[in-house]
């Protein structure tokens, strides 16, 4: 179902220049919030008469059962995410059930790499508890970049896990401005520190995954180094994000003629029609159209708006956050796509 709920936050944890809510989920709600690790929540909130919508990334441990966690980041100018650090236990937040591809499922004897900078954290940390939590023998390996240390998010869960985990969890942290006894540890994630990384501790891992998540030239550096030492695209993975506030404009979206769209979405089916010459996305047709459908970026970033194109042809404009798999498999961005045929017929159910 593609239904906000409201959801109780049950309590607040401060973080660096951050706020941790955790989220009751109610026992009605608990198969509709099972989240893979990795996936995200979509926020709606409406702040200074605008609705605004923002997606954060799952940070808790799967196997809490009734409860997750989700890490705030505050921006300077992000209207959502400063309003967001004033919220108390007991107030309740709009929220989309959990999506996002960006994921990993362990197996036993699996060998999971990620590399992350500032808040990119916080889905890898889903995937870490998951890797090291649902299976006996998993291992992971982080790659932590910050600028120093008292700016590093979920520092203390980090470390926890490490505790616990012993040998099963790696982790490497990476500080642009602060001095560190080791060279190798100081500065960002460029070729030469990703190559060098990969020297001292990957050669001969056989890794079954890379997730990279940034800042986007971060993520372009780190997936184009990885390619380069000939690792498998199908195993290097990463999620782009907008911070709050942050848009992208969309490129010409004309339609250039016109045209009847089906919208399959919670079992339900709704058609529309598009006139020739207007200039709308296939998500912006529907919000004209009365049909409510999931997003959150509006910008080809965030993977809520996915769907699957059953019929006719689109052109996606900007896409930063489907695979390879995934466009051969017919899965579009709605708020990215504008219709190129007659006919179009797309769903969110599959
Ligand atoms: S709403 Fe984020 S990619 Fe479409």
């Amino acid at each position: 179902m593609h239904k906000f709920h409201s959801l109780v936050i049950k309590q607040v944890q401060p973080q660096p220049h951050a706020v941790i809510w955790t989220l009751s989920i109610p026992e009605s709600l608990l198969a509709e919030f099972a989240c893979l690790p990795g996936q995200h929540l979509t926020f709606k909130a409406t702040i200074n008469g605008e609705e605004l919508r923002r997606s954060y990334s799952v940070c808790s441990a799967p196997s809490r059962t009734g409860e997750m966690d989700v890490l705030i980041k505050a921006v300077d100018d992000g209207r959502f995410s400063q309003a967001a650090q004033l919220m108390q236990p007991g107030n309740t937040v709009e929220v989309l059930p959990p999506s996002g591809h960006f994921v990993l499922e362990p197996k036993e004897g699996g060998r999971y790499v990620a590399f992350a900078a500032g808040s990119g954290i916080t889905p890898v940390m889903g995937m870490i508890h998951a890797a090291l939590e649902q299976t006996n023998t998993a291992q992971f390996v982080l790659f932590f970049g910050n600028s120093k240390t008292s700016d590093v998010l979920l520092h203390a869960d980090i470390a926890a896990l490490k505790d616990r985990y012993g040998a099963r969890f790696s982790v490497h942290f990476f500080l642009t401005r602060q001095k560190v006894d080791m060279p190798l540890y100081h500065g960002r994630f460029d070729a030469q520190k990703v190559n060098e990384v990969y020297r001292s501790f990957l050669h001969s891992w056989q890794a079954d995954g890379y997730y990279v998540c940034g800042p986007g030239p971060m993520i372009d550096v780190v997936c184009d180094t990885l390619a380069n030492l000939n690792i498998a695209p199908e195993l290097i993975h990463n999620e782009r994000f907008l911070s709050d506030g942050q848009e992208i404009t969309l490129a010409e979206k004309t339609i250039q003629e016109d045209a009847g769209v089906t919208v399959t979405i919670d079992g339900a089916n709704h058609e529309f029609n598009l006139v020739a010459g207007t200039q709308a996305t296939l998500l912006e047709s529907a919000e004209s159209a009365g049909v409510d459908l999931p997003f959150s970026c509006k910008a080809g970033v965030c993977a809520t708006c996915r769907c699957k194109l059953v019929e006719g042809e689109v052109e996606m404009i900007n896409n930063y956050s489907l695979e390879k798999w995934e466009t051969d498999a017919g899965y579009i961005l709605s708020c990215q796509s504008v219709a190129r045929s007659s006919t179009i017929h797309i769903s969110f159910d599959e």
